[in-house]
């Protein structure tokens, strides 16, 4: 499976720096990208960015999108509308949303069946806080998060609704301590838990379980994102602050070749 770098810009680009920086973008990346790129912007963003995108194979997508389809939920977007703006994918129950909006696990499940029955690709973000970890639950309080997450998700489902195939779903593991603070996760830790989910799909789903994709987040940057990606189960990055410098993501792309 190609690796997918995902770039997380939060709250940092305007509509016209987000026009900006894709038109940039595409003068300057490699013609054969080694690694799949997608962009996540502000919901306000996505109309320009994917007219600077459009065309290349680089996707874009959201940072959120509502559980409900429409009606009256002041401030909310609905997955038809990343849709109509050719939305490839949409991070879901990133630490902050949980953090700052009061996600939940349900939310964040309920967010993900939306957004693929809408036609836009999650990726579900899980990972502890550094007490959990300390206490040795991190990898229980995640695959915790991925049991009640995807409770929804039977295999009876995957066959029936989704032609028995996992590859649209994919899986950001990011430990909270880890998130903007310049402590990465360790090679080993990341592949560690990437195994431990895997395993998790694997006892669920079976040999469905290989399609998911499985990322790491949490201070990835060029000078260590190549030690993570070649791990077993790190199937590639969310990266944050190290996304927002285009020299810094054309550095990322080229320690994936
Ligand atoms: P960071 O953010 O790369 O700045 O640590 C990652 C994320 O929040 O997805």
């Amino acid at each position: 499976m190609k690796p997918l770098l995902a770039l997380n810009w939060k709250l940092q680009k305007s509509p016209a720096e987000s026009y900006a920086w894709g038109r940039a973008l595409l003068e300057q990346i490699p013609e054969e990208l080694p690694a799949e790129l997608a962009v996540m912007a502000a919901a306000v963003s996505l109309d320009r960015l994917g007219n600077a995108l459009r065309g290349s194979e680089v996707h874009w997508g959201a940072q959120d999108v509502s559980q409900h389809a429409k009606g009256a939920y002041t401030g909310e977007i609905a997955v038809q509308w990343l849709n109509e703006l050719d939305c490839a994918y949409v991070v879901i129950g990133h630490s902050e949303r949980r953090e700052y909006h009061g996600e939940t696990d349900t939310i964040a499940g309920a967010k993900t069946a939306v957004a693929i029955r809408g036609g836009v690709k999650p990726i579900l973000c899980v990972g502890e806080k550094l007490e959990v970890r300390e206490a040795g639950h991190a990898e229980s309080h995640t695959l915790g998060q991925l049991e009640t997450a995807l409770s929804w998700l039977t295999p009876e489902l995957v066959q029936s609704e989704f032609a028995g195939s996992l590859e649209w779903l994919t899986i950001a593991y990011e430990p909270i301590w880890a998130i903007g603070t310049g402590k990465t996760a360790t090679p080993d830790d990341a592949e560690n838990m990437g195994n431990t989910m895997r395993a998790w799909f694997v006892g669920k789903y079976g040999t469905m379980a290989e399609q998911v994709r499985l990322l790491y987040g949490g201070s990835v940057k060029p000078d260590n994102i190549k030690a993570l990606c070649s791990r077993n189960n790190v199937n590639g990055a969310l990266v944050g602050g190290a996304s927002l410098e285009l020299e810094s993501v054309l550095k990322m792309l080229e320690a994936l070749v």
